[in-house]
């Protein structure tokens, strides 16, 4: 079933992402695509309106991104935010001028009229959040000041053609009403139903998914982490055992985790599911190895070797095995994506080598399966409540591919994998006691190369060091450290060292991203 869609096109800002999850949060689905998408590719998605992001660059700078004509002579409403606001104006033919003085952060907004569809049922001041240089100097024919800030013109509009502009931000926290404000607009302005459920999306995706594969045969990698857990579930319930899982134990795991993942997968859900334990040679691949991205090469390729083993194990003898063969992968949206600001992404992500071990080998003859490629994290995360995976799998941190051998810094070996899983167990069972798990998009601990010098009891000691991290992130792009309360972190130091043998002193990482990254190597 089509739904109602909006597109929002992305100017570069930070935020692009973020109104496309306001705007899927209130059921309505949208895409993002970049400003510059062709005409073709906005109407073969058959948009009942558009909403232009903001941006970093002023509308008259040379290069600057422009307002697509398709947008404009679609006649379908258009909401643009700070910079969609200000190529409207000049599109329209208004005028867009730099500010007398710049303006970022919190303001009041005075609504002129509250009775217009985009501000009806919000009170007649908001707070808003600011961040620009530039304002709309002259309205465009037609349209009126809908709304004002002490320094500048905040919100305009032709109520008549459906075309609004907002100075400020909506999508952020930072306005409290703005999702009301954008509910407004993708419900009463443009007129899309609220029909993006999750129930439905399972429905739909669990009838394109049967289609698809027919009586073929599907391979799903399980990570452990939530994006192939949900992808694994959502085609369990198309093709039943037609699908089968394969989970490699590279011995990099946290404690317990793998035992976990069996257990889940295939006694509570009853999925056909080869687990390959192969801790053994990941670490022989391993040993003498401290250099952070040879690690990364090292695992990449044993994994793979792993795989294809096991994918050969897990046709042997099946029946469907010579017919049609695919391979699912969790893809979340936000990979699918060709954001405006993707040269920036890029350059950060060629800091590491980020090799996905859920993922494919190259050279596999396969038809590919994302069921999940729609979907942003908190929308997998409903659907796998939805289909009844467990909360601990659900809400788990994510968790890079080459696991705890990147939270060793230095050599791996078993010893210190087996220090590192029990002092990480520790951490992560305090801050779950303390109901702070959710809180932090990422927590863990790390194994240092570096001994100390401690005391315990009448002796002296010369023992290992443990960094606790734990940040707060919602693109894990750039993050913050979390401000853990200082008891939860008395308690988590102290049970360590307490608990684990050859540990005798912890800290805590309080370095933001930029400049540190989040894992330590
Ligand atoms: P950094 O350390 O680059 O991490 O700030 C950002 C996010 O990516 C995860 N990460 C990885 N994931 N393979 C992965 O699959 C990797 O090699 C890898 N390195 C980092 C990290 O856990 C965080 O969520």
């Amino acid at each position: 079933m089509p739904h109602d869609t909006i597109v929002i096109l992305d100017y570069g800002s930070q935020t692009a992402q973020l109104i496309a999850r306001r705007v899927r949060e209130m059921h309505v689905y949208c895409e993002l695509l970049p400003w510059d998408a062709s005409a073709e590719r906005l109407a073969a998605l058959n948009p009942k309106g558009y909403i232009l992001s903001g941006g970093p660059a002023s509308v008259y700078e040379p290069g600057a991104p422009t307002l697509s004509r398709a947008v404009l002579d679609s006649g379908l409403p258009i909401l643009g935010i700070c910079y969609g606001m200000h190529l409207l104006a000049r599109e329209l033919d208004g005028r867009v001028d730099a500010a007398a003085r710049r303006e970022y952060g919190q303001a009041l907004l005075s609504v002129t009229d509250p009775d217009l569809p985009l501000f009806r049922g919000l009170p007649s001041e908001l707070t808003v959040w600011m961040s620009h240089g530039d304002h709309v100097a002259v309205l465009p024919p037609g349209f009126a000041i809908l709304g004002r800030t002490s320094n500048a013109v905040a919100a305009i509009g032709n109520a008549v053609a459906g075309i609004y502009g907002v100075q400020f931000h909506p999508e952020v926290q930072h306005t409290p009403l703005g999702r009301e404000l954008l509910h407004n607009f993708a419900v009463d302005v443009c007129g899309c139903r609220p029909d993006w459920t999750p129930v439905n999306f399972i429905e739909e995706t669990v009838d394109a998914v049967r289609a698809e594969v027919g009586d073929g045969h599907v391979i799903c990698g399980l990570s452990g982490g939530v994006d192939s857990a949900v992808a694994a579930s959502l085609i369990h319930r198309a093709v039943g055992e037609q699908l089968t899982c394969i989970f490699v134990d590279h011995g990099l795991l946290r404690q317990g985790e793998a035992a976990q993942v069996i257990e889940t997968f295939k006694r509570h859900l009853g999925m056909r599911l080869v687990a390959v334990n192969a801790a053994e040679d990941f670490l022989s691949d391993l040993a003498g190895i401290t250099d952070p991205e040879t690690k990364r090469r090292r695992i990449g390729a044993r994994f793979v070797r792993t795989f294809e083993a096991a994918e050969a194990e897990a046709l042997a003898g099946r029946s469907s095995a010579g017919r049609a063969r695919f391979l699912a992968q969790g893809t979340l949206y936000p990979d699918v994506i060709e954001s405006a600001s993707r040269a920036d992404q890029q350059s950060a992500r060629t800091i590491k080598t980020h090799h996905n071990v859920g993922g494919l080998p190259e050279d596999m003859a396969f038809g590919l399966i994302e069921p999940l490629r729609s979907l942003f994290k908190d929308e997998a995360r409903v659907v796998g409540e939805a289909l009844g995976l467990p909360e601990e799998i659900v809400w788990r941190h994510p968790f890079p591919g080459p696991g705890l051998a990147i939270r060793i810094v230095g050599e791996v070996t078993w010893d210190r994998l087996e220090t590192l899983r029990r002092a990480d167990a520790i951490f992560l069972e305090e801050l779950r006691a303390a109901d702070l798990y959710r809180a932090a998009s990422q927590a863990f601990a790390v194994l240092l190369p570096v001994r100390s010098v401690g005391v315990m009891g009448d002796g002296r000691t010369y023992a290992d060091t443990i960094a606790l991290r734990a940040v707060t992130t919602d693109d894990f792009m750039t993050a913050d450290w979390a401000r853990l309360p200082y008891d939860l972190l008395a308690r988590a130091s102290n049970r360590i060292v307490n608990e684990v043998p050859g540990v005798n002193r912890v800290v805590y990482d309080i370095s933001s991203k930029p400049p540190a990254t989040i894992e330590w190597e």
